[in-house]
């Protein structure tokens, strides 16, 4: 029995008309549309929030953005804003992905940016953290760990973290078939679950859901969701067919 409620997240990346997307959401909708049991959330790319989310309407399943700008406005070319994103009644937003770090260069700096102005707007935000494989064989895989909670989560009070969400992505295992094994994610989460302890307390740390990702797929996710401080997954490739989110929906039902 896990005492925080799991939470399966479907990162879309950029794959998905709207058209697909809603034929998508309505596909998962369908079978887990009316549980509540796991908290369910798809993110599509952001020009598919309107359609999505209108399809979602009626469901428990909630809607999520990729990413966003922390400015409110103005001349930032290409991008959208916190309040954008809440226009479309999407409730959460994943920053500081690996993919968004590796190839747009955001630093941890700049991604505390997006945090706080997301929580300012009382958006959640999934703050991704993960090493690369260089840095895990170098045994250096804590030290990223500690550098990227305190330069994401900087300036965050107590009181907002409750409504954070962290994503632990190994980076060697997103998109590649080669998932953290259950023992490998669990001493990450551990860690970060000790760090929100000596920063927030543990009343707090105990709130904050902690999800892992990187290759997440049903035949390995009854295994990652039963580790004590796995709680839910950010799925990638797995989440763009109904038929294996809803698999992976159901394996954290089990694991509830
Ligand atoms: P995959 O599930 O495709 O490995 O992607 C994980 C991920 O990056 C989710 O944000």
């Amino acid at each position: 029995m896990k005492s925080r409620k799991i939470l399966i997240a479907g990162n879309w990346k950029m794959n998905k008309t709207t058209a697909e997307g809603v034929e998508l959401v309505k596909e998962i909708a369908a079978e887990v549309g009316k549980q509540s049991e796991v908290e369910v959330l798809v993110c599509p790319p952001a020009v598919a929030l309107d359609g999505g989310g209108k399809a979602l309407e009626g469901t428990s399943i909630k809607l999520g953005a990729q990413n966003m700008h922390p400015k409110p406005s103005g001349a930032f070319t290409g991008e959208i804003s916190a309040e954008m994103i809440r226009h479309h009644f999407a409730t959460y937003v994943i920053l500081g992905h690996s993919e968004r770090r590796t190839y747009f260069f955001e630093t941890d700096a700049f991604i505390n940016e997006k945090v706080l102005a997301a929580l300012k707007s009382l958006l959640r935000p999934i703050l991704c953290i993960g090493e690369t494989l260089e840095e895990r064989d170098a045994d250096k895989t804590l030290d990223v760990i500690r550098t990227q909670l305190e330069g994401g989560l900087a300036g965050v009070s107590a009181d907002d973290m409750t409504s954070v969400v962290i994503a632990y992505e190994p980076v060697w295992a997103i998109g590649t078939g080669r998932n953290a094994t259950p023992e490998q994610a669990q001493e990450v989460h551990a860690f970060i679950r000790k760090w929100l302890t000596d920063k927030f307390g543990e009343a707090v740390a105990q709130k904050v859901r902690i999800l892992y990702g990187g290759s997440m797929k049903p035949v390995n996710a009854a295994d990652l969701l039963a580790q004590e401080d796995i709680d839910g997954g950010l799925i990638g490739g797995a989440s763009l067919e109904a038929r294996s989110f809803v698999e992976i929906i159901n394996a954290a039902k089990a694991a509830s």
